[in-house]
């Protein structure tokens, strides 16, 4: 789905904003005029990026201070963590974000289904 996070005049850069869209919390950021959108919710704890401090194009969480690059997602201060990003489109001064259908939750019913076929072949 494509969401309006707000208008271009109201995310002037070193700003942050949040819009929730496809179950998902996303932090948009002017960076330097670079507008980018990645995952609000940090890898550690779930505190909100939007909410950190953005220095050279790396926001730091401000619950323990991960890092990450908000061009990549990727965390600069250790490896093998990268917050997801979002594809943005600036046009007549709005900004969109282009977040991706939900993953279909198994209902409870497939779930015990499920096990009950591991079970069975384990038998
Ligand atoms: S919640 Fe972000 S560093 Fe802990």
């Amino acid at each position: 789905v494509r969401v309006v996070a707000c208008s271009l005049a109201d995310l002037p850069p070193g700003s942050s904003t949040v819009v929730t869209a496809a179950d998902r919390s996303i932090a948009v950021f002017n960076v330097d005029g670079d507008i980018v959108a990645i995952d609000n919710l940090c890898a550690h704890r779930q505190q909100p990026l939007a909410d950190g401090v953005v220095r050279d194009g790396i926001v730091t969480c401000p619950a323990h201070l991960w890092r990450y690059d908000l061009r990549t997602g990727e965390r600069v201060d250790a490896s093998g963590v990268r917050q997801a990003c979002f594809a943005v489109t600036v046009e007549d001064g709005v900004i969109r974000v282009d977040v991706p259908e939900p993953e279909p939750r198994p209902s409870i019913r497939d779930m015990l289904l499920e096990h009950a076929r591991e079970w069975s072949r384990d038998a």
